[in-house]
């Protein structure tokens, strides 16, 4: 299909053959979507501008060519977007309805511990007491303390992955997915093109935003710690939302209101889905956040619901990344940490030197049946 594009003070108007309107394309979209490679990752697709820290975009100098849209910034940088992209976008934003988007406000869960320092954790539960089969008092208190926290610290000494299995077998079955089953996690790309298989600081983020139903639970059994940093980072995005239902219910509404789709990409492979950052279930209570900014897909939005929502994205990766409300959780090889990913953003310090966790997804209907069965709610 052919498009026309016209610049304007905005960003610029894209007209498709069809449609009666354009599809608005704002500077600030342009710059967070850069195709270069140093905007994105030539192999993932992995976004590696800093959307964060974009601010107001000024307006740039525009060239297009058959394939792409350059565009020169006011500091000598250069954005680039291919014509493939634009249209796409476009053609999705012409064809929805913005005005049957309904407003929505998530109730909060009143049964859970809302952590947002590092001294409200759950206490530690001893990994062989909890593998125990003739004893279900070790894995009654971890389910209870997982639940109610939205992760948990188990530690241990046996560096076996057969340990890996019995824990997920404790607690349901592992899930399956293009990563396998128990995976294992260490700087080495060649498996999986994403940035958890290397050794760089990972922003806190969820798993699985390009999933329609992404995994609950996440687990790692640490089988050799890195002697300097790789810290996994832990962040209640339940006591985000609370916090922004008090303090911004503007930035609330909106986070729980915007589609937000991820993307996941390599040879043969292209998943996508999306969901708010803050999903309410069918009766209206908060069930899941969703953050990935690193696999967060291209999408439009009307210019005004994208100021909106774009103030409110950055203020929730503002909250994210603040220190103080981040837990940092040192394993020794045989521990393991298994979190919420439904509700705990994860992330990990950078480390220097070898360091091997296996992992492996868990369902969050599993935990929730053990909860019912075991400690009957
Ligand atoms: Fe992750």
């Amino acid at each position: 299909m052919t498009f026309s594009i016209t610049v304007t003070g905005n960003g610029l108007d894209l007209h498709l053959p069809g449609f009666d309107q354009s599809a608005p394309i704002s500077w600030h979209w342009l710059r967070d979507h850069d195709e270069s490679e140093a905007g994105q990752d030539p192999d993932t697709k992995q976004r590696r501008v800093d959307t964060f820290s974009l601010g107001d975009v000024e307006p740039g100098t525009v060239t297009v060519d058959d394939g792409w849209v350059t565009v020169t910034w006011p500091d000598a940088t250069v954005a680039m977007c291919s014509r493939q992209l634009l249209e796409s976008v476009a053609e999705e934003f012409l064809a929805t309805d913005w005005s049957a988007r309904p407003e929505l406000k998530p109730i909060l869960p009143t049964d859970i511990v809302l952590w947002s320092d590092p001294t409200t954790r759950p206490d530690e539960i001893d990994l062989g007491a909890f593998l125990d089969p003739a004893s279900d008092e070790a894995l009654t208190l971890g389910v209870d303390l997982l639940s109610r926290y939205g992760y948990l610290v188990l530690r241990g000494d046996v560096l076996d992955r057969g340990t890996a299995e019995a824990f997920a077998r404790r607690l349901g079955y592992i899930r399956h997915t293009i990563f396998g089953g128990l995976w294992d996690l260490a700087p080495d790309l060649s498996e999986h093109a994403d940035t958890a298989y290397t050794s760089v600081h990972l922003a806190p983020h969820t798993d699985g935003t390009y999933s329609h139903d992404a995994p609950g639970l996440q687990f790692f059994l640490c089988l050799a710690a890195a002697p300097e940093g790789g810290e996994s980072l832990l962040v209640d995005g339940f006591a985000i939302a609370a916090e922004l239902e008090t303090a911004e219910p503007e930035t609330f509404v909106t986070l729980a209101s915007v589609p937000v789709p991820g993307r996941y990409i390599e040879p043969g492979v292209h998943l996508r889905a999306e969901r708010p950052v803050f999903r309410s279930n069918a009766r209206g209570v908060l069930d899941q956040v969703s953050f990935n900014n690193y696999d967060r897909a291209p999408f439009l939005l009307p210019p005004e619901q994208e100021l909106r929502f774009h103030r409110a994205y950055r203020r929730f990766a503002e909250l994210a990344a603040a220190p103080a409300r981040r837990v940092a959780v040192g394993l020794t090889p045989g521990d393991i940490l298994i979190f919420d990913n439904w509700r705990s953003l994860h992330g990990r310090n950078a480390f220097v030197g070898p360091r091997h966790y296996v992992g492996a997804y868990l369902n969050h209907e599993d935990l929730e049946s053990k909860r019912r069965v075991l400690l009957g709610s």
